[in-house]
């Protein structure tokens, strides 16, 4: 398909946007100022979420610009290919199908001619019924007692997911049974997560889509020495483990029986699996039922992608959006800023989702990519941002794009605290977008020579996501809306989305050098200078 896309820089509306870039020159105060309609006119809907884009730097021609250039790079043909199971993975031979996982049990999907929708049921179906047994105290411990603890190790998107989808779903989870989440292959997570853990009451879901990761491995065999140095049996291992993955073989040879087992497919890509059988730590907190509407949600925003009209479709608006402020404004960055306690984690979770997705110099024929690719992504929630790094976003150098995630319903009302924290939101969206000019300073009879610290250039962009309650649908909307952005701002490109060959230097380096680090007599050191002089440093001085 890409055969018929022309390179980036040979789209004609990739060119009329760079033209047009150059004589933009009106700022947000002006565009507002010229349009009474901008602020309602600039915004779309869909799936409980509302999307005020009026705040960008962009006119009625941007627009029909951006969209233009979608359809210039086959953004819906390549959308099609996606949901209909053709192998757009491509440099590893694979479909790429995380919207099979939320599609009911009605839908038919075909890969390599085999209907997947079948086998996800099943697999869900699996899950319930060991969910329901957990939750009701069924499923013992080998010395027989109830299971209270329940630790996810694994890490990447076999980590990320669950865990900002536990802390973001906190609110519908049992509270009778706690959740753990090991990853790091730093010792101390994993010590620290079991610290106060009966190992008699403790589950361990080990989730790795391959089963070979080495920080899931090595914390997979840490949990089961913990396990078996209170209870002694191998036997006990099969109360106390099972396992998430795609890998029968390794599964097994460590030790977990199979039937505890839960399975998913080489077409789910490890950012986009927190809706596969990696999940079970969040259905297990939040219920069966719960699950459900979280996939119900994002299946409805799948729908909304595939079949709204791109100007009023809210992922590909957010990734069109993303690609004009990263090549024709040379922004860095994306920040998130959710103002919503629960969702602490999702900057983090978007960080793996969209930079592991779009971190890619080539385009899908192995040419270097004409443009800048995949921004940084970063956030915290509101408002501790507000009193750490938002002094730069108002007043620095850069020009940082930023999404607000706000809510209309606080889950945990609480005197006046909900308005406070909408407030910010609404307050700082304005602040960017209109500052305060060196005249507003002045007529407040600021001292000359402080005006220009006090003025504020405004023009700065953002999205404000509005939408009424952090229920399990909305999360899984809210996580679709990313996952088909990212999907548009790879389209555009010409990238590979779903690849992640970036990360495989520096496991192989690593692996070699533990070989040194674990050697019993003095390595012979063959690297560089630096490298040789830390290991060097590093073998003197441990202990
Ligand atoms: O970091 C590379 C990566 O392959 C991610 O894409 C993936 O989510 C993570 O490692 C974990 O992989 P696995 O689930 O196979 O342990």
């Amino acid at each position: 398909m890409s055969d018929t896309i022309a390179p980036l820089s040979q789209r004609p509306a990739w060119k009329a946007l760079t033209a047009h870039a150059a004589t933009l020159k009106q700022n947000l105060r002006e565009l507002f100022a010229a349009d009474p309609e901008r602020g309602t006119r600039f915004t779309a809907e869909a799936e409980g979420i509302f999307l005020d884009y009026s705040k960008n730097r962009i006119t009625e021609e941007t627009l029909q610009l951006l969209l233009q250039l979608a359809k210039e790079s086959g953004l819906a043909e390549h959308r099609e290919a996606m949901f209909t199971g053709q192998k757009i993975n491509t440099t590893e031979n694979r479909a790429v199908l995380h919207v099979a996982l939320r599609a009911p049990r009605s839908e038919s999907i075909l890969v390599d001619g085999e209907d997947v929708v079948p086998a996800v049921h099943e697999v869900l179906d699996k899950m319930s019924a060991f969910a329901d047994k957990v939750r009701a105290g069924k499923w013992l411990g080998y010395t027989g007692k109830p299971i209270r603890n329940v630790v996810n190790i694994g890490i990447g998107g076999s980590d990320l997911g669950p865990v900002m989808a536990y802390e973001a779903l906190r609110h519908y989870s049992q509270r009778d049974l706690s959740f753990h989440f090991v990853s790091n292959v730093d010792g101390t997570d994993f010590v620290e997560a079991v610290h106060d853990l009966d190992p008699e009451e403790t589950l361990f879901l080990v989730a790795s889509k391959t089963f070979t990761t080495l920080e899931t491995m090595t914390n997979a065999h840490s949990a089961r020495a913990w396990t078996l140095a209170k209870l002694k049996q191998t036997e006990a291992i099969a109360n106390h483990f099972v396992a998430i993955s795609t890998n029968e073989k390794e599964v097994s040879k460590f030790g977990i029986d199979t039937a505890n087992m839960f399975g998913f497919w080489d077409w789910v890509g490890g950012r986009y699996s927190m809706d596969s059988a990696i999940g079970l730590s969040t259905m297990i907190a939040i219920g069966p039922d719960n699950f459900r509407a979280m996939l119900d949600g994002f299946y409805a925003m799948d729908v909304h992608f595939r079949t709204a009209p791109l100007e009023k479709n809210l992922p590909a608006l957010m990734g069109l959006l993303t690609v004009w402020y990263t090549d024709f404004f040379d922004a860095q960055t994306v920040a998130i800023l959710p103002y919503e306690q629960y969702l602490k984690r999702f900057p983090a979770y978007l960080q793996q989702l969209t930079m592991e997705s779009n971190g890619k110099h080539v385009t899908l024929d192995g040419t270097h990519v004409e443009a800048e690719t995949g921004p940084i992504y970063w956030g915290e929630p509101g408002t501790n941002g507000q009193h750490s790094f938002y002094q730069l976003i108002h007043q620095g150098t850069r020009l940082i794009p930023c999404d607000f995630i706000g809510f209309s319903k606080s889950i945990n009302p609480l005197g006046r605290h909900h308005g406070m924290l909408m407030a910010n939101v609404f307050a700082q969206a304005e602040a960017l977008a209109f500052g305060k000019t060196a005249e507003q300073v002045k007529a407040e009879g600021v001292a000359d020579a402080l005006v220009p610290h006090k003025v504020f250039e405004g023009n700065r962009p953002s999205n404000v996501l509005l939408a009424e309650e952090l229920t399990p649908r909305l999360l899984g909307s809210l996580i679709a809306l990313y996952e088909h952005n990212v999907f548009t701002q790879g389209v555009i490109w010409s990238i590979n989305s779903f690849d992640q060959w970036g990360v495989e230097l520096g496991k192989v380096l690593a692996t070699n050098i533990l070989k040194e680090l674990e050697s019993t007599t003095p390595p012979e050191l063959k690297h560089d200078s630096s490298t040789n002089n830390l290991i060097q440093r590093y073998l003197a001085t441990k202990a």
